[in-house]
């Protein structure tokens, strides 16, 4: 079903080729919601945009399009402001017709995109034997979500794990792992070297210290790369150990992608340098195989190389993207390739971006954006560390947050003398913690830092997960207290009258709108924004209109509008990677 902007957008064009003639039908028609309902609901600016075409002051525009305008049956009131702005007023019985559409559309008046077309979200993407950090945690939940989003819409999403799984490191690993741990090359399972950040670290020492040990890692990579069966055997051990480790964290967060770490892409590196050099893009710079990126220039003003074989023949991080960013739109045919990670590899992207177009890998058809975060400050604003330090541990900050989330439960069923089950307490604290990281993360504009805090993000009040999810609690107590089945209301008579319902309603009415919006511009703090709202709007109804109490037909109406409302939260927290709860 169009959304209501739609709807003004049609109308408005279709005034001004009544008005103006058909070659006016495909002006931008300029329209938005009004947020003071104040003025009305929707607004159009078109008036404004067209003296200089016309040559028409722009009141008189406007009197044209509105007396052009077939709005009898969905506004109430058009006027025109100021210089010429065309307010509408939605009537009232249109908002039930509306209403009653979206109550019994599973999809709740969203559509789906004409052609499947394939989007790659490429996204979380850690590092093998290194920690998985908060800047991969941000990456996986805002990921996560745009990914949701537009399967959602209807298009074939790839959530693809760019893990890094592949390069210099591993000789050292493998050959340290010869040394200390020589059992877990030959026997299977036998590898429990517990922390593999540590085994690391003391592997870097050595590889630091003592030459030798330098060259024995430096042949290690040698027979990894040639495929030594040994060598790949201990490689695959070390990727185990950290994808188990990874898992945790994605089982806890309920996640799911497909991995496909740099490594994968190991064969196709020599064929990137042939493509750049049939396309006469690769110069010599110090031994180094590179393209002199347009508009990067260092202080000097010279022209930075994006480098993608170095002097020792090795290839780079930006290699392996070119020839993901090849196979992603030759093989896998994506049409959309989006890469989520913190805002410090923009210049990253941004160079492999050009130089990918510059050689015709990305044709002007696909799009391929880079979506960058900020940081995550604590308390203090400076980069979340823990107190001696050192970089926080996700599956220690995840447990926190549901350990936190559940005393605060405990405390407030003490405080309302309600007696729990264990077990009940366990999961609504779970989901709670939970749900609290992601939406704190997701609320953030992502392209600003943000201050991680469990007493903010757990607050019952303000924009936060539990604030949210309480709201969807209150309209599943209505169903319950009035032993309602919310599936089977009678939506044959909708009256909207109060300035609650009617409030609420034009905001049920707007969510596809949103949904479009975060599609577009891949923030989904929109939604959020949205959803917020949205739980406000209805706790002021709550407050105001009686639901059970009211006489017919006011009380099925405003049945359904806790319904449409339950139903919007649910959704659109399930786009957010957030399950509610029935009661908490
Ligand atoms: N492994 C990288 C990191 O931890 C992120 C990879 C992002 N994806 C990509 N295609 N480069 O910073």
């Amino acid at each position: 079903m169009k959304s209501l902007l739609e709807i003004f957008k049609g109308k408005v064009q279709s005034a001004l080729a009544a008005g103006f003639g058909a070659e006016l039908a495909d002006t931008d028609p300029l329209v938005t919601a009004i947020t003071n309902p104040k003025f009305g609901d929707y607004q159009s600016n078109v008036a404004l945009s067209l003296p200089k075409k016309l040559k028409k002051a722009p009141r008189v525009i406007a009197e044209t399009i509105v007396d052009n305008l077939d709005v009898g049956d969905i506004c109430d009131d058009v006027t025109i402001a100021g210089p010429g702005f065309i307010n509408f007023t939605l009537k009232p019985s249109y908002l039930s017709s509306l209403l009653k559409e979206i109550e019994q559309d599973s999809r709740l008046g969203i559509e789906k995109v004409q052609s499947a077309s394939k989007v790659v979200v490429d996204f979380s993407s850690p590092n093998i034997a290194k920690e998985m950090h908060v800047g991969h945690l941000r990456s996986t939940i805002i990921g996560d979500s745009i990914a949701r989003i537009l399967e959602f819409r209807g298009y074939d999403v790839l959530r693809l794990n760019h893990v890094g799984d592949w390069g210099t490191q591993f000789g050292m690993l493998i050959a340290y792992l010869r040394e200390a741990y020589p059992e877990a090359l030959t026997t299977a399972d036998a590898l429990d070297i517990g922390d593999l950040v540590s085994l690391y670290k003391k592997a870097k020492i050595r590889f630091d210290q003592d030459p030798e040990f330098k060259e024995t890692a430096r042949n290690e990579v040698v027979n990894l790369q040639a495929g030594a069966e040994d060598s790949r055997h201990a490689w695959q051990l070390l990727c185990d150990q950290s994808r188990r480790e990874f898992q945790v964290i994605y089982d806890l967060l309920d996640i799911k992608l497909t991995e496909r770490g740099e490594s994968f892409y190991n064969p196709f590196l020599p064929e990137i340098i042939t493509i750049l050099e049939a396309q006469e893009l690769l110069e010599e710079d110090a031994g180094a195989k590179c393209v002199f990126l347009e508009g990067f220039t260092n202080k000097d003003g010279d022209p930075l190389p994006l480098i993608v074989q170095k002097s020792d023949g090795g290839f780079n991080y930006a290699t392996t993207d070119l020839a993901a960013l090849n196979y992603r739109i030759k093989e896998d045919k994506a049409n959309r390739i989006i890469y989520v990670t913190d805002a410090g590899q923009a210049n990253h992207f941004a160079g492999v971006f050009q130089v990918a177009k510059r050689a015709k890998i990305v044709p002007e058809t696909v799009d391929v954006v880079h979506v960058p975060f900020g940081l995550v400050l604590g308390e203090d604003g400076k980069r979340l560390k823990t107190r001696s330090g050192e970089t926080v541990k996700l599956r220690e900050l995840l447990d926190e947050a549901v350990l936190e989330a559940t005393r605060e439960l405990k405390d407030r069923l003490e405080q309302d003398n309600r007696e729990e089950s264990s077990e009940f307490i366990n999961q609504v604290g779970q989901v709670i913690g939970i749900s609290a990281v992601k939406y704190a993360d997701l609320s953030q504009n992502r392209t600003t830092d943000y201050k991680f805090s469990y007493k903010k993000m757990l607050a019952l009040k303000g924009n936060t997960a539990p604030y949210l999810l309480y709201a969807y609690v209150r309209t599943q107590g209505i169903s319950r207290k009035g032993n309602i089945d919310f599936n089977n209301l009678d939506t044959a008579s909708i009256v909207l009258e109060a300035a609650e319902e009617l409030v609420l309603v034009k905001h049920l009415l707007k969510l596809s709108d949103v949904i479009q919006e975060v599609e577009r511009d891949l923030l989904p703090n929109r939604l959020c924004q949205y959803l917020f709202e949205l739980s406000q709007k209805f706790n002021q109804f709550f407050e105001n209109c009686p639901v059970l109490q009211a006489d017919e037909p006011q009380k099925t109406s405003r049945l359904i509008l806790a319904h449409t409302t339950a139903k919007t939260l649910k959704l659109g927290l399930h786009l957010l990677g957030i399950e509610v709860l029935e009661r908490m």
